[in-house]
């Protein structure tokens, strides 16, 4: 049983170049995958191209097949939009890096929230005014309430990237595909959200595909890695395996960075430079 199948997942501009070539790859209930690669390698394209989000400049080819159980899974590529609404947060929900991408400058946090709630719960009145206020919660808002009554300009970024994974997860999808979700953030905040989404996924039984350029960050959140370059996969495997014996000169180099920085770190600490 799959959530997510994607099967040589080509992406073309209008001058036929490809910024996605042939990618395939599946995600399995509860299973968190993640997507790693240097800026430009194709990801936030494969990302969207399973949202049926891509630019309209693009298109996409191949096999794309996104639900499980109840939702039974269905071709996103060539869908109806009408098809893709009903899919979209409620078979997989996507967490961009910039939470104003998914949220409304000019509304109120909770007056946004209320639209997913009302709309695929059939929630109203005080039953939806509490669903709000627990979705904020379950994101770990401090003072949800002050959170629902604020423009996403009058918080911190931190808390608008909470506001924007509680959107994410009103619909409760099956699928969360997080696209460099912590990459804007200061590397304390950014913990505090690995954290989160790591408690959230494990919580809800969700499947997670987790999208970063830095191999530290998918490390903490994710047991198997694709790495993409150049809009290909070049390898794939347990996080463990490719920690321990990458074959691709690229991954090599990504591991032989990540373990170079955890050492000056390590070095650093020890000698109190940190
Ligand atoms: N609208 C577009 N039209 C044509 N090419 C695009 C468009 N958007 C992105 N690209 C190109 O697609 C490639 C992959 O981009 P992207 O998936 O955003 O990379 P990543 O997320 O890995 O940094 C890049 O070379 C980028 O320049
Ligand atoms: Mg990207």
């Amino acid at each position: 049983m799959k959530v997510l199948e994607v099967k040589d997942l080509t992406v073309q501009s209008g001058d036929g170049s490809k910024v996605v070539s042939s990618v395939s790859f599946s995600v399995e209930p509860g299973e968190r995958l993640g997507l790693i690669g240097e800026s430009g390698s194709g990801k936030s394209m494969t990302a969207l191209a399973v949202m049926g989000l891509l630019p309209a400049e693009l298109k996409a080819s191949g096999g794309l097949l996104l639900g499980t159980g109840k939702d039974a899974p269905r071709q996103i590529i060539g869908a109806a939009e009408k098809d893709l609404n009903e899919i979209r947060g409620r078979v997989a929900s996507i967490v961009f890096q910039e939470p104003l991408t998914a949220l409304d400058p000019l509304m109120k946090i909770g007056r946004q929230l209320s639209e997913p709630l009302r709309r695929w719960k059939g929630l109203k009145g005080e039953g939806l005014q509490k669903a709000i206020i627990s979705a904020l919660a379950e994101v770990s808002i401090n003072k949800p309430e002050r959170i629902a009554a604020s423009y996403p300009y009058e918080i911190s970024g931190g808390e608008r990237q909470r506001a924007a994974i509680a959107m994410a997860l009103a619909c409760e999808p099956s699928l969360l595909i997080a696209d460099e979700p912590t990459t804007a953030l200061d590397v304390t905040v950014q913990a505090e959200i690995l954290a989160l989404l790591d408690t959230v996924v494990s919580k809800r039984g969700m499947s997670l595909l987790f999208i970063s350029h830095d191999l530290a960050v998918v490390s903490r959140i994710t047991d198997h890695v694709l790495v993409m370059k150049d809009g290909s996969v070049v390898e794939s495997g347990s996080l463990t395996d490719i920690l321990r014996s990458p074959q691709h000169p690229y991954t090599r180099d990504l591991v032989a960075s990540a373990k170079e920085l955890d050492n000056a770190l390590a070095i650093a600490k020890n000698s109190g430079g940190i």
